[in-house]
């Protein structure tokens, strides 16, 4: 008989779930979904040692488990902290957690430009959406915010360090998808900056991923800046066969344009698959793509707002036999080409 799988049970805001030993309370917490999984804005489940930078993520631990039911005595980050049989953890049950979290975004605000009218990322930005959560409407802070200029990193990405909040993704792509130390975080405290070495520009295949991962404005694609608001396009989700990547992504269209390409993103906002730099800048025609279907949106996001379900394929398909064909299941799907 193969060997049972033995499996923690924890409790997380009353809700009971068992996982394997070594997951850590925050996948626990996205085993079960929903609004009791903690905001994290450094953790990523693709990048290996990332987590433990930023506190959104904090939770109170009531019992440790059931050998040693005492409680934590401060709370955890709950992206570094790893389950035991019979935990108990309070996440938006406990009002000591909310009201943590609430300083936690102030600190991360301190020195953030609430720049959203004019930043790329207002939409879909993390902090934007913690900040309706739990920020509070005035600051308390006194002094002069520290402020950079922008820096441009290569041709097709542009650093705003004033938006940075320092969560090290960006880091981790460098060093795990391009297989060379790129760029790094400089300095210590209030002083720590991302940087590349001697401003060397960012021009590996797969570092547009840094875009992506960035849960705040600071690293923007320069191919799409300022062309749009993302809640005015239209993403569809797309394949090609591409020698380098999976070749899956999401298209973002206004009316019949190619405005962005993005890898596709999970309902935690993390990317599925990443893909390489000729898909992300090189293709935005349609007729480099084989169209799925539109992307499914979180219905929570502002992109929802102006979302549609029904696959509507820009007018270079119906006049294009080849494409006709490469997309005759999503086609099949929609009203006969006029
Ligand atoms: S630039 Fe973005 S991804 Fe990089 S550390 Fe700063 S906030 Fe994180
Ligand atoms: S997500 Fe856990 S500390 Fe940032």
């Amino acid at each position: 008989m193969a060997d049972e799988v033995v499996k923690f049970k924890v409790t997380i805001d009353g809700i009971p779930v068992e996982v394997e030993p070594g997951t850590t309370i925050l996948n626990a917490a996205r085993k079960i979904g929903g609004d009791i999984v903690p905001p994290a804005m450094c953790y990523y489940s693709k990048l290996e040692g990332s987590g433990g930078k930023c506190r959104t993520c904090l939770v109170k631990v009531t019992k440790g488990s059931d050998k040693d039911p005492r409680p934590m005595p401060k709370l955890v980050a709950s992206c570094r902290t790893t389950v035991m049989d019979g935990m108990e953890v309070q996440n938006i049950t406990s009002p000591e957690v909310v009201e943590a979290r609430k300083g936690v975004v102030e600190i991360l605000l301190i020195n953030h430009p609430l720049d959203c009218p004019i930043c790329d990322q207002a939409g879909e930005c993390k902090l934007q959406d913690l900040g309706y959560e739990h920020g509070a409407q005035n600051t308390r802070y006194e002094f002069e915010r520290r402020t950079f200029d922008p820096i441009s990193l290569g041709d097709k990405i542009q650093l705003h360090m004033n938006r940075c909040i320092l969560c090290y993704r960006c880091v981790y792509v460098a060093n795990q998808l391009t297989g060379e130390r790129e760029h790094g975080v400089l300095y210590r405290g209030d002083h720590s900056e991302i940087s590349t070495y001697i401003e060397k520009a960012l021009d590996k295949d797969f570092i547009g991923n840094v875009i992506d991962v960035c849960p705040v404005g600071a690293l923007t694609d320069k191919t799409f800046r300022f062309k749009n608001r993302v809640w005015f396009t239209k993403p569809v989700n797309a394949h090609r066969d591409c020698p380098t990547c999976s070749g899956k992504v999401t298209l973002w269209y206004k009316g019949e344009e190619v405005l962005r390409v993005t890898a596709r993103k999970d309902e935690y906002g993390e990317v599925e698959d990443f893909i390489c730099d000729t898909c992300r800048f090189e293709k935005k025609n349609t007729s480099d793509w084989v169209l799925e279907a539109p992307t499914q949106v979180d219905k929570e996001s502002v992109i929802g707002a102006n979302h549609y379900l029904q696959f509507n394929p820009p007018s270079v398909i119906k006049e294009n036999k080849k494409l006709q064909a490469a997309n005759a299941e999503q086609l099949q799907r929609t009203e006969p080409l006029k």
